[in-house]
């Protein structure tokens, strides 16, 4: 199969190094990479970074093999251009079709999609000068996308700052396949992420390890693909993918009441949250001291005993409530990390006849597995299909895409 030509190009921002995470998760994902910096992008990050990342020569000039007239032919042979981060200059370049290195020429030469990813101060953004340049671009139909907000280099903050690169990714991923694009056009989706906490005391809760980044991961495809997006984020350190609706909960009573409250009416509800079971009988509003164990001081050293009770399971709730109705598709995830007896997918079997949800995305887990990291490897079981689609290892990103094109699948298919 022929891989996916990409350029990647890079203009001189401090945010070039968050480039080589973008350009990661292309190489990882399969992609044939060609890195095009320009020569103050060249001051951030070093071409030797780039070439070990993409396995590839850098040039930043248009005289280098010349013979092969690069200039011309990056550009002609690319499935994708994407410039991460574009500065204001990269941006009034491209806008007025100068052309004068090797990334302003492959912009005039390609033909393909082109994602250009705006980093720069907030006064530079809203300047008039680049908001002209902005749409011009996007009426040609280049892809801009609208830069997040946050802190910028020094000590103030505002719109100016990168995406994340998974967000970039996938809008990115989204171009190159057309057929999937705007496949949720029109749909509302509610996709809860992260890991409740339970509290037992001011300082100190009962919670888990997930990092929500395939939560988010989801959240970031289902906006490209054109959704309503209803992010329920339980305790997640990422910033939200832009046109997300964030609703923060803390707690699994909180998250059971918000997914509720946003599945009304809704077309799917994504169960990626790592829900606590149990939480605590007591919550104590001061701190649990040792001094107020009457054990301890009477030398006895032997630990508090913190008693716990079920939480409600959302999910199994929601199948409840929608009783015979097709509509929210709801999917669930299996945290799994198998045992002496049974395979991961032997107990993702058994949990998926039990929650009687639509589609069930497994997940092996431990330690170093999944939580907190950037690829992910699953299994999708889904009711009255017998095969098991298979995802990864790949990015969570793409992981997300796979998971979306099934529950689009159901969707046509209900
Ligand atoms: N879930 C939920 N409410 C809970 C626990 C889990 O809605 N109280 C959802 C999770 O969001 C996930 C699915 O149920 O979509 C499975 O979660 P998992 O932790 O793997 O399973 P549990 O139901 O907790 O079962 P067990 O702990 O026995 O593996």
């Amino acid at each position: 199969m022929t891989r996916i030509r990409v350029v990647l190009g890079v203009s001189g921002g401090i945010a070039a190094y968050k480039a080589c995470s973008l350009l990661r998760l292309f190489t990882e994902g399969g992609y044939d990479v060609t890195v095009v910096p320009t020569a103050a992008a060249l001051k951030f990050v070093g071409a030797p970074t780039w070439a070990a990342l993409s396995g590839k020569p850098v040039s930043a000039d248009v005289w280098t093999d010349a013979h092969e007239v690069p200039h011309v032919r990056l550009g002609q042979h690319a499935d994708l251009v994407v410039v991460a981060p574009a500065t204001a200059d990269l941006l009034a370049k491209a806008a007025h079709g100068l052309a004068d290195d090797l990334l302003t020429t492959t912009l005039l030469t390609a033909r393909c999609p082109v994602v250009l990813a705006p980093a720069m101060h907030t006064e530079m953004w809203e300047h008039p000068a680049t908001v002209a340049n902005v749409a011009t671009l996007r009426s040609r139909g280049v892809h801009v996308i609208d830069p997040a907000s946050g802190r910028l280099t020094g000590a103030d903050t505002g719109p100016g700052r990168l995406p994340e690169p998974e967000a970039i990714f996938a809008v990115c991923r989204e171009l190159v396949f057309p057929e999937t694009h705007s496949g949720l056009a029109g749909r509302r989706v509610v996709i809860s992420a992260g890991g409740t906490r339970e509290p037992l005391d001011p300082v100190r809760f009962l919670g888990n390890r997930s990092s929500g980044k395939q939560g988010y991961a989801l959240a970031a495809v289902a906006v490209a693909r054109g959704a309503e997006v209803i992010l329920v984020s339980a305790n997640v350190a990422l910033p939200v993918p832009e046109g997300v609706t964030l609703v923060p909960v803390q707690t699994a009573i909180e998250l059971g009441e918000a997914v509720a409250k946003a599945a009304l009416g809704s077309d799917v509800v994504v169960m990626a949250a790592a829900v606590a079971d149990y939480r605590p009988v007591h919550y104590t509003d001061v701190k649990i001291k040792k001094s107020h164990d009457d054990m301890a001081a009477d030398g006895d050293l032997s630990a508090p005993v913190i008693e716990l009770v079920r939480n409600p399971d959302v999910l199994a709730e929601l199948v409840a409530s929608r009783g015979s109705a097709t509509t929210p598709v709801i999917v669930g995830f299996a945290a799994e990390t198998g045992d002496a007896e049974h395979t991961v997918l032997d107990l993702a079997r058994d949990k998926f006849v039990r929650k009687g949800c639509d589609l069930l995305v497994v997940n092996e887990v431990g330690v170093d597995k999944t939580f907190g990291q950037d690829t992910n490897t699953v299994h999708i079981l889904r009711r009255g299909v017998d095969a098991v689609a298979q995802a990864g290892p790949a990015p969570k990103v793409t992981i997300a895409a796979t998971v979306w094109g099934v529950i689009q699948d159901v969707l046509s298919s209900g």
